[in-house]
């Protein structure tokens, strides 16, 4: 066979194979991710709104509801995950399987009524997330100090929940955080003197409508902020 030939028929070869329906071959969607994906899907009850999460169909495919996958850096893992609107059969905590994602740098989390329980430690293996959102839930339990482990954080939003218990001083710490909503919750105490010294990146904070007391701190007066919203609380 000459080269070209060889080519042709290396060629006619592949064709022939992607156009099987062996979907291991041709799937985009890692492998490792999928199982993540169908455990979250199981430990959630399997709602009917993700009835698209079809294990035998690419979960890199736009038809897998509220996924996507890194095109832009064909890695093709998982970087996005939007669960929302979901009516769950029986009441679940937040899946623990999402630490099994550890490509994602958005977790969108919304309206979910029968969420419920804490924010569990499995999200500190996101060491990749950038935007945290997880809003309109029953989630409660207070906001853990282990959120200062996951450092790429640049927005948390836990807005519109049940949290409760003391803000954690930790996330001044968090180097890139931009900024937080925690407001229509039941958290107390006072706001953390550590809050006066988040980076200068720090402009958004949003702490309505909570049972907060004491004193606001000074050291608040260092930040950079553009939006500030502490109304509605208890000082
Ligand atoms: C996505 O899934 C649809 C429906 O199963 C299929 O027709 C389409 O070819 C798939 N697209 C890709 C890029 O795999
Ligand atoms: C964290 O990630 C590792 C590997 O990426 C995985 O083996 C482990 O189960 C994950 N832990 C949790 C709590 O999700
Ligand atoms: C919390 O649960 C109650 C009772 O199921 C429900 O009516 C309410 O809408 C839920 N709250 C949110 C924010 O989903
Ligand atoms: C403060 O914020 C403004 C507007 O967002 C920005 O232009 C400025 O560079 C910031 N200053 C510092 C010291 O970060």
């Amino acid at each position: 066979m000459t080269t070209t030939s060889l080519i042709i028929f290396l060629l006619i070869l592949t064709l022939s194979l992607s156009s099987l329906p062996i979907p291991s071959l041709s799937q985009l969607c890692n492998p490792q991710d999928k199982q993540a994906l169908l455990q979250i899907k199981n430990q959630l009850g399997n709602p009917t709104q993700l009835a698209s999460w079809d294990p035998s169909t690419d979960c890199c495919n736009t038809t897998w509801q509220g996924v996507s996958c890194d095109g832009y850096r064909e890695t093709y893992r998982i970087n996005i995950l939007s669960l929302s609107n979901l009516n769950l059969p029986k009441l679940c905590p937040i899946p623990p399987s999402i630490g099994n994602l550890p490509f994602l740098e958005i977790l969108d989390i919304r309206n979910i009524p029968n969420l419920v329980g804490p924010i569990p430690l499995a999200i500190t293996n996101l060491t990749k997330l950038n935007y945290l959102y997880i809003s309109h839930t029953n989630i409660s339990s207070s906001i853990p100090e282990f959120m200062s482990r996951i450092q790429t954080l640049v927005t948390i939003d836990f807005s519109y929940n049940k949290l409760s218990g003391e803000l954690p001083g930790s996330l001044s710490l968090l180097p890139n955080l931009d900024g937080i909503s925690f407001n229509d919750n039941f958290l107390s105490g006072p706001i953390p003197e550590s809050y006066g010294s988040f980076s200068n990146l720090f402009t958004s904070i949003t702490l309505k409508r909570n049972q907060l007391s004491g004193n606001i701190p000074a050291t608040l007066a260092k930040l950079n902020l553009s939006f500030v919203d502490l109304s509605s609380n208890r000082y």
